[in-house]
């Protein structure tokens, strides 16, 4: 612990009107370059100029002393486990930050719970079903980087700020899916062991970069192409809103892991194969969820609007739905600079199509998505 000198007699001093100012009078802190506000207001990117703007590589001191500014050459140890840029940062963070910031959104105010129709009970609780799966998992990416947010040192504040906002936008997206599925009284429906096995393995991760990768790219990514088929999936308006409204955020937060990745891997190639081996584990246990029939039927039913629909239809709707989402995550992967395609653990199981054996390109997967980043 830093030993405190205090000077009491300071007080008197000030009483008596002779204040220090050498502080004042001693100020060095110019940043050196203006300051000029963007079109939206002064941004975090606006104020990163000069010395304040210069990021360090590996962080000086473990302080939560403003990057910038003056330090005490000794000062109190805050005990950042992630003291290096590559352990924490993307190019995109303080963009994602802002829009963040700007585009908070409320499930209470936002979404018309009075409009929502009533459906056909296989309609509603097929629906019921996949907000339990989604409560269940987005909270998640509210844990895992509140787990590791004080472990990351101050000098990349960014980073913690933009994780606040995600911490937020995931506590938000738990309530939305919760709200859904006892608004109209159908109620939460099953959990299933495999799912919680993925959530485990993101929560008890060894590394901040292994639990970003399997969460983000993996998990999230997942999620991201689910919202994305939110037309497809919602029997209402209100439900389309919702899966919009959840789309946005859930693209800043898979497009930070992606740029993440590659701003890690620019930094150190060779964990390239580090990398590989946390996927690999999150597909083998993700490849899992295809086949478990409340996680893959419940969009079936919804996909071909009813369950005796979903015989006929079901298969077609679930082999696009999966074929998307693994050439999304495919293209995701390139994106951040690391090649799964000759890896995948996942095998194209529903309608037997495999986008690895049908030489599936990132263009091609990119161009059917939209949202942040281009992740
Ligand atoms: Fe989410
Ligand atoms: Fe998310």
């Amino acid at each position: 612990m830093t030993e405190l000198t205090i000077d009491f007699d300071y007080i008197d001093r000030v009483g008596e009107g002779k204040l220090d100012l050498e502080w004042l009078h001693s100020w060095n802190h110019e940043v050196g370059e203006k300051v000029t506000p963007s079109r939206v207001g002064l941004t975090m990117k606006d104020i990163a100029v000069g010395r304040y703007g210069d990021i360090p590589d590996t962080a000086p001191m473990r302080t939560m002393a403003p990057r910038g500014g003056e330090r005490e050459d000794v000062m109190p140890d805050m005990g950042y486990l992630l003291n290096t840029k590559a352990d924490v940062w993307a190019e995109n963070v303080m963009d994602l930050y802002e829009e963040a910031v700007s585009r908070q959104w409320s499930a209470t105010r936002d979404i018309d719970w009075s409009s929502i129709p009533d459906l056909p009970p296989d309609l509603e609780h097929a629906l019921c079903q996949v907000c339990t799966l989604l409560s269940e998992v987005e909270m998640i990416a509210s844990d895992f980087p509140a787990k590791w947010m004080w472990q990351i040192n101050h000098d990349f504040v960014e980073v913690k700020m933009f994780r606040a906002t995600q911490i937020m936008d995931e506590s938000r997206h738990t309530e939305v899916f919760r709200k859904r599925a006892l608004a109209k009284g159908g109620g939460l429906g099953r959990s299933k062991a495999v799912t919680e096995e993925f959530l485990r393995l993101i929560l008890d991760a060894e590394t901040y970069s292994e639990g970003s990768a399997l969460m983000h790219l993996l998990g999230e990514g997942m999620v991201l192409s689910l919202f994305r088929a939110g037309e497809l999936l919602s029997p209402s308006p209100v439900e389309k809103k919702i899966f919009r409204l959840c789309m946005q955020d859930e693209a800043r937060h898979v497009a930070y892991g992606t740029m993440h990745l590659r701003y890690a891997l620019a930094q150190d190639p060779d964990k390239a194969e580090e990398y590989h081996e946390y996927l690999d584990k999150g597909e083998r246990i993700l490849a899992a969820l295809f086949t478990i029939p409340e996680a893959v039927e419940p969009l079936m039913i919804l996909a071909a609007g009813g369950e005796e629909e979903a015989a006929a239809l079901g298969a077609m709707a679930a082999g696009m739905l999966q074929t998307r989402v693994i050439e999304e995550y495919l293209a995701r992967c390139d994106r951040a600079g690391i090649d799964r395609r000759s890896r995948i653990q996942i095998p194209g199981v529903i309608g037997g199509y495999d986008p690895v054996e049908q030489g599936v390109t990132s263009d091609a997967a990119l161009a059917g998505s939209a949202g942040t980043g281009g992740a």
